[in-house]
């Protein structure tokens, strides 16, 4: 199959529509799209990235009215949360209509929803008579696509489509939140930041670590480039390897002993938001060098730097 990278909504609507998937850009990566009403097209979904079905998939709608028929009740948290962050990167853990089968949520009686802030996508979503089923758009288990030719990269043959929408501004994955009774639950840390989540309403219960393979976003190894991936304090880590042998991803720091193709500062002017701009596109291409392992450091700790280091901790670990 020949795969396009294209802006044409037109030939985005008329693939959907017909079942077949869609690569779709959002604020955080890009999405591996297809018609969630459909079981064929959520079998394909499945397929093509190699995903086991016991992986739900997020549904992502163009609006809080496009939200209301997939779900049968929406806590008042989540609707604070949802006037405060949608259009955004965010998910939310709702219990489902009888509009979304079992396939799209491996079984549970909870929806992923999302409306993603990206306008080219909720153009897309207001023209299709459906919400799109779409996890990121990458296999299994590898790093998320943040641009069109990472998708055609990975995918490339495997889809018809692909609708360039740029760069994916925020970079790392929506933030999942769940309600347990009055308690609100963090599944995982993403792109909306945990600091404005609790001002907004109150303390959340993190259970974003788990061995449990009913969610395995939250495996502890994921997003994991093919290269071994090392966390910790580089400079202590940089002396274990002669310098031809090691790929360095800093948060800004420059290393004088490293070649300076072989290193990539996530954010030289210190932000956080440029760190997870950069993240998955840096680790792409140092995996693509040809050097034994990647050595890397976390970032401050607070904000985006949550979601970031959460992804630097799960792609060391080798599952
Ligand atoms: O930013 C994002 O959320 C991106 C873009 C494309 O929207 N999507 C994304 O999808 O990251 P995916 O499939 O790569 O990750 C979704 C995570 C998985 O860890 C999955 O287990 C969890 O959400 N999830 C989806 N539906 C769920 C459900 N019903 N219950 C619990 N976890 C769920
Ligand atoms: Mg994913």
């Amino acid at each position: 199959m020949n795969t396009e990278i294209g802006i044409k909504l037109e030939k985005a609507i008329d693939f959907l529509n017909e079942g077949a998937l869609v690569a779709i850009p959002t604020e955080t990566v890009y999405g591996l799209a297809g018609n969630a009403f459909s079981k064929e097209s959520i079998l394909q979904i499945f397929e093509v990235k190699n995903r086991p079905h016991f992986d739900p998939l997020i549904v992502h709608t163009h609006s809080i009215d496009g939200l209301l028929p997939l779900v049968t009740h929406i806590p008042e948290k989540a609707k604070l949360l949802l006037k405060a962050f949608a259009p955004g990167p965010l998910t939310l853990l709702l219990p489902k209509s009888d509009l979304i089968s079992d396939l799209v949520t491996a079984g549970s009686p909870l929806v992923a929803v999302r409306i993603p802030g990206h306008a080219l996508t909720l153009e897309l979503l207001k023209n299709l008579a459906f919400p799109l089923a779409a996890p990121s758009a990458n296999p299994f288990g590898y790093i998320s696509p943040t641009t069109a030719e990472h998708v055609k990269a990975q995918l490339g043959g495997k889809i018809p489509y692909i609708l360039d929408g740029g760069n994916a501004m925020v970079g790392v994955e929506s933030t999942i939140v769940g309600f347990e009774g009055e308690e609100t639950v963090i599944y995982r840390m993403g792109g909306t930041p945990i600091e404005a989540i609790i001002e907004l309403i109150g303390p959340v219960r993190f259970q974003t670590s788990s061995s449990n393979p009913q969610a395995p976003g939250q495996l502890k190894s994921h997003y994991a480039p093919k290269k071994p991936f090392l966390v910790g304090d580089i400079k202590e880590l940089i002396q274990n390897y002669a310098p031809h042998e090691i790929a360095v991803l800093s948060f800004n720091s420059f290393f004088d002993s490293i070649p300076q193709s072989q290193q990539i500062q996530l954010a030289p002017d210190g932000k956080l938001s440029s760190a997870a701009f950069n993240l998955f596109d840096a680790m792409r291409k140092l995996d693509g060098l040809s050097v034994k392992c990647i050595l890397s450091e976390f970032v401050p700790n607070i904000g985006l730097g949550a979601a970031i280091n959460d992804r630097l901790l799960r792609a060391s670990v080798k599952s």
